[in-house]
């Protein structure tokens, strides 16, 4: 191949330069040049490359396009198959990005077996391990498939041509980051270098309908190392969380041209590899303690799938200074807005106290759908009533409200598939519960109704 030419350009003013400079010559921006592949026709030519095509394009029926749905490969993995909506589209780039040591090459690994063992010949791609690294990974996980092969390399140009001589189903390259291509002179891990690798693993896996899977690195603020336009450039993203106290792994997808966003899946670390969680609801109630004050249950939508949760709640006499709020597992700044609700709509005496609040198995939760419970669970703590087997769902508003959340009938219908019988659900919600028989509903206008409803009013 032809050495193609780069060029430095500036990401602020779009200013380009024949080499890097610490600091934009043109607008003084710092940081701001990446090294980018001029190609040579433009040099001489200076046309942009469709404008001087002259072959005829044509457009082709909508409705007569192939859908992706019957050409999916599915994982004998159903966790990984939802995630991706429905399993691998041939020809689709999939970026995974976590924190280190999370889980990322084991489950690509482990996957990679998996298709391996049925679906066709697998290729690994460690820039960051040796082979006999990634085998002593692959031997924790089982058998290794004949068809699983694995090369330890970081030229683009190499990798590219060992894929279109193995033809795989499935190419893996663990991490993007540890890629470069010699067209560019930066180094590996540089905007420039990730970016022109991902765009030309692109281009391959797109060019021979394989399923290209993307590990990448995440930088301290938990976002993807490398160009803003990485996540752009791929079809899906996935990110696997969890943290190193618990063992279960979420495998969630933030974007999915091929499926729904923000779906999960959930996977136990086990000594074997990552097992898959049926009934994750049962693994984050396991070691809850029904008569414990403080402690109540809620229903927590991640995607289309409903989860129960604990949400815990101590509250202790604070001893001197101000009163002090802790949140862990849900946003510190809800926290201290919903004890002020509860201070001033119904009456709680919290200016006293310290609040700490927690999400059981280390849950993160998101979504204002929690409220209530975490309201219901500081009430409790204080007063020292236990609420029971009680499922409480609503947001609370400013005013005291319990207001309204979406999919209050799938919310109530998980909680009942593990047992429970008593909800407590905003008034505006009932609409939704209507018909089904779901035992008994309370149904809550503000925050106070809801106290007096489970004894723990102030
Ligand atoms: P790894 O896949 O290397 O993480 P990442 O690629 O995201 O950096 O996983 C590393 C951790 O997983 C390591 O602490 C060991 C643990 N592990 C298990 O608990 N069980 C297993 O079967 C394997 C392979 C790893
Ligand atoms: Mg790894």
């Amino acid at each position: 191949m032809p050495k193609t030419y780069s060029k430095y350009v500036c990401q602020q003013c779009g200013g380009q330069y024949p080499t890097g400079y610490g600091r934009c010559p043109g607008c003084g921006a710092w940081h701001s040049l990446v090294e980018t592949i001029d190609r040579p026709a433009r040099i001489r030519g200076g046309f942009p490359r469709v404008a001087s095509t002259t072959v005829p394009i044509s457009a082709t029926r909508l409705a007569s396009v192939e859908s992706v749905e019957h050409r999916r490969l599915r994982v004998p993995l159903e966790e990984f198959n939802r995630v991706l909506g429905g399993g691998v589209v041939p020809g689709s780039v999939v970026l995974l990005g976590g924190d280190p040591g999370i889980g990322k090459s084991t489950l690509l690994l482990q996957v990679g077996n998996l298709v391996a063992q049925h679906g066709g010949p697998v290729l690994y791609v460690s820039g960051e391990e040796s082979a006999e690294q990634v085998k002593l990974r692959a031997d924790r996980l089982g058998t290794i498939a004949d068809d699983l092969y694995m090369v330890a390399e970081t030229d683009v140009e190499a990798i590219i041509a060992l894929t279109q001589e193995l033809k795989p189903v499935l190419l893996i390259v663990d991490s993007i980051q540890t890629m470069h291509t010699a067209d560019l002179d930066s180094l590996a891990g540089s905007v420039g270098q990730v970016r022109e690798s991902t765009a030309r693993l692109t281009r391959l896996a797109k060019g021979h309908e394989i399923g290209a899977f993307l590990v990448g690195h995440v930088t301290k603020e938990g976002s993807l190392a490398g160009p803003k336009t990485l996540e752009h450039m791929v079809d899906t993203v996935l990110y696997l969380e969890g943290d190193q106290y618990h063992a279960y792994r979420l495998l969630r997808s933030v974007k999915n041209r091929f499926g729904p966003a923000n779906e999960i899946g959930v996977f136990d670390m086990q000594g074997q590899g990552l097992t898959e969680v049926v009934n994750p609801s049962a693994l984050f109630l396991s070691e809850r303690q029904e008569r414990a004050a403080g402690s109540v249950v809620t229903v927590t939508l991640e995607g289309s799938r409903p989860l129960l949760v604990e949400v815990q709640s101590l509250v202790t006499a604070t001893h001197f200074g101000l009163p002090r709020r802790t949140a862990n597992g849900i946003d510190l700044n809800r926290l201290v807005l919903l004890a002020a609700v509860l201070s001033k709509r119904a009456g709680l005496p919290l200016g006293t106290q310290d609040v700490y609040v927690n999400v059981a198995g280390g849950m993160r939760l998101s979504e204002p759908a929690v409220d209530l419970a975490v309201v219901v669970a500081i009430a409790s703590s204080m007063r020292e009533v236990p609420v029971g087997d009680v499922a409480v769902l609503g947001e609370v508003g400013l005013g005291g409200e319990v207001r309204s959340i979406n999919q209050a009938a799938r919310r109530v219908a998980e909680a009942g598939k593990l047992g429970f019988t008593r909800y407590v659900v905003p008034s505006r919600s009932m609409r939704e519960l209507k018909d089904g028989a779901w035992g008994d509903v309370i149904a809550v206008d503000t925050v106070s109704e809801a106290l007096s409803a489970l004894h723990c009013a102030a």
